[in-house]
């Protein structure tokens, strides 16, 4: 908080910018006024939208992914969510003091705030057990995970501390080099961390140097400068340290708020150089995966587990989060709701769900990442977020309550390591 105070007090501008819904989550400052409604980038690439709701692994990895033909013989991405009243909210509750606290929607009173668990995700050709936390803690002794992403993997790693700290007996506090929050449960000597990055890459303010330079000659004045080759510290130390790392990124490449095109636009610099000409986020993007997967491939031990979480979706409606859209259903969606707010062809406020998608697969394919597919699932829960009840000036529409979904993202990603670990 202190460093944020800081910058608040060194760019001015960052006060107007913050509100973006991920950015609250350090509840910066309250200063309300937003500029313009958000412009977009300009570059997207639409491609056709199956590839992203289908299987796991798209085809096309399969040469080179050791793993895609046994993992794609049940697609958990296909599916829908039964209601379930019975379930007893037996995982962990709303006094896990790891859960944000605007992501408590029990606590905060939100009306549907019990009700969000009594939904289970059914794969239409197989079943998504709830794992189990204390065979969980057996088969993971003396392992080492690691999340690495925005505050969405937060979500999700909050989710799996809660359900291991409620069986787990004495958890020892610490942080991993450069970790954001981490623990031990010191009995199975299994260590959870998670290590905040925004791009996954480094990144900072930039401004014109008075003696002039490439950038300053194109006219530019001030922006953040991107180093596409540079991972960021607070997980460059990870892949040393962890035996399984799950990564996200997204939401922050389609965050013109915070990084305004014409404002304060993201300059991507690469081998210490700034990319000339200008190449735009999408494409910035695309080349910190490349490095990232490159950086993870050589860095990680040969038998360590690596995975990218795909996007998670927002569910702003009736506009964007700083144009009082909001999130106020209390069921999931039906699957023709999911494709009217989600289809690429439509274009709508969320739709970055599955272009950020579109941009993984591509990057990932063929190296040995698993790919955790939590988008569709997470597409029809318009009804799993901390909406009003946030604890902002708008509605959190893209954060989950917790307990929520993300304790079922954690079931797909135990599934997935278990597949993994007999087969090995
Ligand atoms: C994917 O693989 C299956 C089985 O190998 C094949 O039948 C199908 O045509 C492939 N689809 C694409 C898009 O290549
Ligand atoms: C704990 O686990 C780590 C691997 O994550 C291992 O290096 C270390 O030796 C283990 N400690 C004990 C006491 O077994
Ligand atoms: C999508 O919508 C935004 C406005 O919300 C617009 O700026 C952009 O050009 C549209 N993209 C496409 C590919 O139609």
């Amino acid at each position: 908080m202190a460093t944020a105070n800081m910058l608040s007090s060194l760019f001015p501008l960052f006060s107007l910018v913050c509100f973006i819904s991920i950015f609250c989550l350090l509840s910066l400052s309250k200063k309300a006024s937003i500029s313009s409604s958000s412009p977009t980038y300009p570059h997207f690439h639409l491609v056709k939208p199956t590839m992203v709701t289908g299987n796991i692994e798209p085809n096309a990895t399969s040469g080179s992914n050791p793993y895609t033909s046994s993992s794609s013989s049940c697609d958990y991405s296909d599916g829908s969510w039964i209601h379930d009243p019975d379930v007893r909210l037996d995982r962990y509750d709303s006094s896990c003091k790891e859960i944000f606290k605007g992501w408590n929607c029990i606590l905060n009173k939100k009306s549907n705030g019990r009700d969000i668990v009594k939904w289970r995700w059914k794969p239409r050709n197989c079943h998504l057990p709830p794992f189990d936390p204390l065979k969980f803690l057996h088969t993971y002794r003396d392992t080492n995970i690691g999340f690495v992403g925005d505050s969405l993997n937060r979500n999700m790693f909050v989710s799996l501390f809660c359900a291991l700290r409620r069986v787990a007996g004495d958890v020892k506090k610490w942080r991993p080099s450069g970790a954001d929050r981490g623990f031990t449960f010191l009995h199975y000597n299994l260590t959870i961390a998670y290590h905040r990055t925004n791009l996954l890459a480094r990144y900072g303010s930039w401004s014109a140097n008075s003696n002039g330079g490439k950038l300053e000659d194109l006219g530019y004045k001030e922006g953040y400068r991107v180093d596409v080759d540079i991972p960021e510290g607070t997980w460059e130390k990870a892949p040393g340290f962890h035996d399984i790392l799950i990564f996200n990124t997204g939401h922050w490449w389609w965050a013109p708020s915070k990084f305004d095109p014409i404002k304060s636009p993201m300059l991507f610099f690469e081998r210490g150089l700034p990319l000339i000409p200008p190449i735009p986020p999408d494409v910035g993007f695309d080349k910190v995966l490349k490095h990232t997967i490159r950086f993870v491939e050589k860095t990680m031990r040969p038998s360590a587990i690596k995975l990218f979480r795909t996007q998670s979706p927002r569910h702003f409606e009736g506009g964007d989060w700083d144009q009082g859209g909001s999130c106020q259903r209390l069921q999931p969606l039906s699957p023709k709701e999911v494709e009217e707010l989600f289809s690429l062809t439509k274009n709508g406020t969320n739709v970055e769900a599955r272009l950020v998608n579109l941009h993984l697969y591509k990057s990932l394919k063929g190296s040995n990442f698993h790919i955790l597919d939590i988008t569709h699932m997470s597409e029809f829960r318009a009804d799993a977020h901390p909406s009003t009840t946030g604890g902002k000036k708008h509605d959190d529409c893209m954060h989950w309550c917790l307990p929520g979904i993300t304790d079922t993202w954690n079931d797909l990603f135990v599934t997935h390591l278990n597949s993994l670990k007999i087969r090995n």
